[in-house]
């Protein structure tokens, strides 16, 4: 018997919902697979949690998560608790705290998921951008002077370390490699931003003669914008800095057809912490509760971080049975469809119940 142990953040607003769906999912392999042992322990950070305590998560809150294999993430974000302090408040602190520098958000369309671009179906649009998660832009280097007066100045400066961009483009290219197609695109802004930016252009050069057999391109990141858009065929693994990630991605996951279905993993590739799982949809509150928040990204990553602990087997399979699931059209609202949550998690667990899966 192989046994993970899971720490479950569902956090705020649709969090818990789908991460109820996923960990039932979960269970559903585990019964299935026969073999395999998932021991998910919850816990109540976030928002609420912050209402009662005046802190996201306890002090030791690192501390208790190190001895997990992984964790899976909801969301986090509240109507009225300050974004800022959500965010640095818990999520942030796990990705930094355990060097989860490489940000991994495959994109594809799913079957019965339509995509906004014309003549655009399954198989056209199939990606995974590595998003350096750990400095660049998000770094959090700055401040202000003269606040409140006339004069004030608020600084943002991006941070790039020859360490934290090898290790990222290493572990782009290495994911590259493991990919049919062999086929990187490398994204900066190297004309505009000369420092920074070149120095990852340089090191791309360098870190791509260790991997003779991946083929790779530069694009300027507004340039990136148009090929995404006009010849999403014409790429496959892509590589950016954090915040040029950020935004490609959310690209990305409208141009598949939906945010609602798209998926995240935050890794620490050496394996020295837990990594970290969480769909890319966020809180939501505006649907929160009401039984319709889209499980996907929830399933989808829970088979990234299946991936991670070596089980491909059943990660093949949990995305197989989602699949076949919006293929069928059991869909939730936000991607055209009438399901609810529990709808669309009761078909994927009897999809992976079903023999064809
Ligand atoms: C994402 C989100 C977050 C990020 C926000 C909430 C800060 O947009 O996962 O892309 O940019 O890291
Ligand atoms: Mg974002």
């Amino acid at each position: 018997m192989r046994e993970y142990s899971i720490a479950a953040i569902p956090a705020d607003g649709i969090g818990p919902e789908v991460i109820a769906a996923g960990t039932t999912v979960l269970a559903a392999l585990q019964k299935r697979l026969g073999d395999v042992k998932f021991n998910v322990e919850t816990f109540d950070w976030g928002s609420d949690y912050y209402r009662k305590h005046g802190v996201m998560m306890p002090a030791d809150g690192l501390e208790t998560l190190k001895k997990f294999d992984a964790i899976y993430f909801g969301a986090v974000g509240d109507p009225v608790v300050p974004d800022h302090i959500t965010l640095w408040g818990l999520r942030l602190p796990i990705c930094q705290g355990f060097d989860q520098y490489a940000n991994v958000r495959p994109t594809k369309i799913l079957p019965g998921i339509t995509s906004p671009l014309r003549n655009v179906g399954i198989g056209d649009l199939d990606w995974v951008i590595v998003r350096e998660n750990s400095e660049g832009e998000y770094a959090g280097c700055g401040g202000r002077v003269h606040r409140g007066l006339p004069e004030e100045v608020g600084t943002e400066l991006a941070v790039f370390t020859r360490v934290g961009v090898e290790r990222i483009m290493r572990y782009a290219f290495k994911l590259a490699q493991s990919r049919p197609r062999k086929f990187l695109t490398v994204v900066t802004k190297s004309n505009a931003q000369r420092h920074g930016m070149v120095m990852w252009d340089e090191i791309a050069a360098e870190v791509s003669k260790d991997f003779p057999d991946v083929t790779w391109d530069k694009m300027l990141v507004d340039a990136m914008t148009v090929r995404m858009t006009l010849k999403p065929q014409s790429l496959d693994t892509i590589v950016a800095t954090n915040l040029h990630a950020d935004i490609l991605s959310d690209l990305a996951g409208a141009l598949a057809g939906s945010l609602g279905v798209a998926p995240t993993a935050n890794i620490n590739p050496e394996r020295r912490f837990p990594s970290m799982f969480e769909p890319i949809h966020g809180s939501a509150f505006d649907i929160t509760g009401k039984g319709i928040a889209n499980p996907v990204a929830s399933f989808w990553t829970a088979a990234q971080m299946l991936d991670h602990l070596g089980e491909t087997d059943a990660s093949a399979r949990l995305m197989r049975a989602v699949e076949q699931v919006t293929g069928a059209g059991i869909v939730t609202p936000d991607v055209g469809g009438s399901a609810t949550t529990q709808q669309v998690t009761d078909a994927v667990v009897e999809a992976i119940h079903s023999s064809n899966v």
